[in-house]
Formats: structure tokens, sequence, C-alpha cells
């Protein structure tokens, strides 16, 4: 019977997003996308695209390669020719203007930003000073143009340490770093943004954990430095970078004892931005937040154990004490998404390190291990 509801789940759903798409003119045609060449940002642009959205990004590329954007291009075939490209800082408000002034945006998704947690605690003003100018240029310009919808990238994080889990969108909020903080500041920008002036729709989505790469192998995480999170970590394991992962925490109250995380396929994550750009259109209130995450957790050993499978690889692991400030179990509810949005992870673990490993094995310098030609 299960198997049977889920199949009528997922039937209505694609039902109800292909009957938005077809009232073609409720859905927004040209989008910019901000750090469209990074992780998540060139999956988005490929799923839009795809999609039959017009897309310009504006990346100034401080963590990311052009190469994303040329790859993203061929991936995208006859789409592709609705890409283009601006190398340019957000903060650079002339570069905007002219960007703005030659074309009209139905719709922005922010990606644009720097997410070294650990160097946000080193360097909060550089943090701030990009993140928040960023944001606050970006809606400047977009108000002086008439462009008043906006997806914007959030994150768990802003759930600080939940006392529950699934985390639900009305959970109470705080910030646990500098990184989070700018998170939080902006999202209250954005309701406060939305009270001043009808106009204005604004969806914040949170992410929990993107992994995975595009089952091409084509485009995937460039991790650069000791990554943070741990599928960089372990992929960075697995082509021989380092010789172990470390894990935090054996003794956390779960089924075996490593802390329990929420991983969502970035092909997933970059749906759900399609996804938000149809809602932006027929929704009437201004300011929105959904989670982005698979709805279920799971631990650190379980994750690298489905690593190991689909690479075939071992991955040595050491033990060591709990990282001060790490959660113990953070996952999704991801119900709110499901019923507004119609839009639910397709994919589980096995796929997210099946595409993991195939990026990786295929580019285990990341952009820089490989010369893209122009043909
Ligand atoms: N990857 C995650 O685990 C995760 C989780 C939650 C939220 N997020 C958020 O999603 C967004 C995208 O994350 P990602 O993983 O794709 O990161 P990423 O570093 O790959 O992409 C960010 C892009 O923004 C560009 N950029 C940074 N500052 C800029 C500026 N001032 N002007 C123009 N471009 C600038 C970078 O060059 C990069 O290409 C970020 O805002 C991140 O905080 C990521
Ligand atoms: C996108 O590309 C396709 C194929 O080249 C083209 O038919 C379509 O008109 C383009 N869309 C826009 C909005 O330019
Ligand atoms: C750059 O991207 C990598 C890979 O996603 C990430 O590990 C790192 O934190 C990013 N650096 C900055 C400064 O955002
Ligand atoms: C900066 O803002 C970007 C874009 O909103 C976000 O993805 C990133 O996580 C933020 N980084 C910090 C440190 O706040
Ligand atoms: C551990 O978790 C279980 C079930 O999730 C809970 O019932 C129990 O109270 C927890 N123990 C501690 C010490 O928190």
């Amino acid at each position: 019977m299960l198997p049977l509801i889920i199949l009528t789940h997922r039937f209505l759903l694609f039902l109800s997003n292909s009957i938005s798409s077809e009232h073609g003119f409720m859905i927004p045609k040209t989008v910019l996308v901000t750090g469209g060449a990074g992780y998540i940002g060139s999956h988005t642009v490929l799923h839009l695209l795809l999609a039959g959205f017009k897309t310009v990004v504006i990346d100034n590329l401080h963590n990311s390669s052009q190469t994303s954007i040329l790859r993203v291009k061929k991936l995208a075939g006859e789409f592709g020719n609705n890409l283009s490209f601006h190398k340019a800082d957000l903060s650079d408000r002339d570069v905007l203007e002219q960007i703005f002034v030659s074309t009209k945006f139905d719709a922005v998704i922010h990606f644009a930003g720097l997410k070294a947690v650990g160097e946000s605690v080193r360097r909060p003003l550089l943090y701030y000073n990009n993140n928040l100018s960023g944001a606050i240029t970006l809606l400047e310009v977009m108000a002086a143009h008439g462009c008043k919808k906006l997806v914007f990238s959030s994150s768990a994080t802003v759930y600080g340490w939940p006392k529950e889990a699934p985390c639900k969108e009305e959970f109470h909020l705080s910030a646990v770093n500098p990184y989070g903080r700018t998170k939080l500041i902006i999202e209250e920008i954005c309701r406060d943004v939305c009270s001043s002036e009808q106009e204005w729709k604004i969806i914040l989505l949170r992410y929990f954990n993107p992994v995975g790469a595009h089952p091409s192998g084509y485009i995937g995480e460039d991790p650069q430095g000791v990554p943070n999170n741990l599928m960089p970590f372990v992929q960075q394991v697995a082509v021989g970078k380092r010789p172990a992962l470390t894990v935090f925490g054996n003794d956390y109250n779960t089924t075996d004892g490593t802390a329990v995380r929420d991983y969502i396929h970035v092909a997933d994550l970059a749906d759900g931005h399609v996804a938000a750009l149809l809602k932006l259109d027929e929704s009437n209130t201004g300011c929105e937040v959904y989670n982005l995450g698979s709805g279920k957790g799971t631990s650190v050993l379980e994750m690298v154990r489905a690593f190991e499978q689909a690479s075939g690889k071992k991955i040595p692991l050491v033990i060591a004490g709990r990282r001060p400030g790490d959660a113990e179990i953070v996952y999704a509810s991801t119900e709110k998404a499901e019923r507004e949005l119609k839009w639910k992870a397709k994919y589980g673990i096995d796929e997210m390190c099946r595409d993991q490993w195939n990026w990786a094995s295929k580019n285990p310098y990341g952009y820089g291990s490989q010369e893209d030609s122009t043909d």
C-alpha cells in the first residue's frame, strides 16, 4: 500500500507543478543569480535553464571558477544560450545598476556570500561587510528597478542548537557564530523590507546539508582549504589528499554515538529553488520561509559507510572529542515545503554518495584539474 500512496503523491506533485508552469505568463522569465558560479548556484542555474528561464549570473569568483559556468552552459545544451555571466562584486553598485538597466529581471536568487564558518569567527568584520553590504546593495538596486521578488539562501544554522527534532520553520531562532548571525540578520532585513511595502515577495530557504553533484560528474563542489563540512572532507580523504576523517564525538545519544544531520542532494536543492520561484508568482504573502532538507536524520558513520559503498574506498577514521558548538541531532521538518512549494527531496544518501564520488574521482583537483575547451 505504501509505495502506491507515495506514487500517487508524487504524481499529484508533478501535476500541480506542470499546471502552474503552463500558465507561462505567471512564471518569472528572467532571473538574476548572484553567486551562480558556486556550488549550489551552479546546479541551480542549470535547473533554471532546463526549466526554461533566462538566467544572468553575477559572481566575483572569489570562491569559484568560471569553468563551472562553461560546464553549466554545455550541460544545458540548446538552453545554454539563455545563460550570461558577469564577473563582478555585489558591492559594486555601478555594475549592478548597469546589469539592471540592460535587463529586466522578474526575480533574483541570492547565493553570493562567504560561508567559511571558522573564518567568520576569526574575521567577523570581513563577513559582516561582504555579506550584509552585498545583500543591502542588491535589495536597494532591485527596489530602484522595480524588481521585488527575491529568493535568499538561508541556512539551518539559524536554528542554533535546536531542542527538538525535526526542526520546524516556526522554531525559535538563534545565531551561534558570526556566519549564522549574518544569515539571521539578512532574514530579519527581508522581513522588514516585506512589511515596509506590499509589493515585495521574498522566500527564505533554510538549507540543511547539501551534498552530491550533477550525475554527469561535470559540476560539483570544489573544496578549498580544510573543509568544514563532512562530505567535502570525506571526498578529500577518498582522493588521497588527507589521511583520515576526524569524527568529532562518538558519545552522542544517537544510534551509533555520532552526530545526526539532514543531508540533501544538491539536485533536489536546485529543484527547490525552481519551486520557490514558481511560488513567488502565485503567492500574495510578503515573506515566507521554508526548510529544504530530506526530512531524514543520518549519522556520521552511516554517511561514511554509504560513501565507502559508493566509492569502494576505505575511509580511515580518527575518533576525536566533540567539537564545541556542534548540536547532537538536527534534521528538517519538510511538511511546509511539501504542502506549499509542492516540492520534496527525491534522492537518498546512496545517490548523494554515488554522485559525489563520480564528480570527485573525475575531478580530484576540482575545477583546477582539467582544461575546458570552448567547443
Ligand atoms: N553549502 C552549504 O553547506 C550551505 C548551507 C546553508 C547555506 N548555504 C548558503 O548557500 C549559499 C551558496 O553556498 P555554496 O555552498 O554554493 O557556496 P559557494 O562559496 O560555492 O558559492 C558562493 C559564491 O558567491 C561568490 N561570492 C562571494 N562573495 C561575493 C560577492 N561579494 N560578490 C559576488 N560574488 C560573491 C563566490 O565566489 C561563490 O561563487 C551561501 O550563501 C551559503 O551560505 C550553504
Ligand atoms: C532559451 O533557449 C531556447 C533554445 O535555444 C530558446 O528557444 C528560448 O527562446 C530561450 N528562452 C529565452 C527566454 O530566451
Ligand atoms: C569556498 O567553498 C568551499 C567549498 O564549498 C567551502 O568549503 C569554503 O568554506 C568556501 N570559502 C569561503 C570563503 O566561502
Ligand atoms: C553570506 O551570505 C551568503 C548569501 O546569502 C550565504 O550563503 C552565506 O552563508 C553567508 N555567509 C555568512 C558567513 O554569513
Ligand atoms: C536519549 O534519547 C532517547 C530517545 O531518543 C531518550 O528517550 C533519552 O531520554 C535520551 N537520553 C538522554 C540521557 O538524554
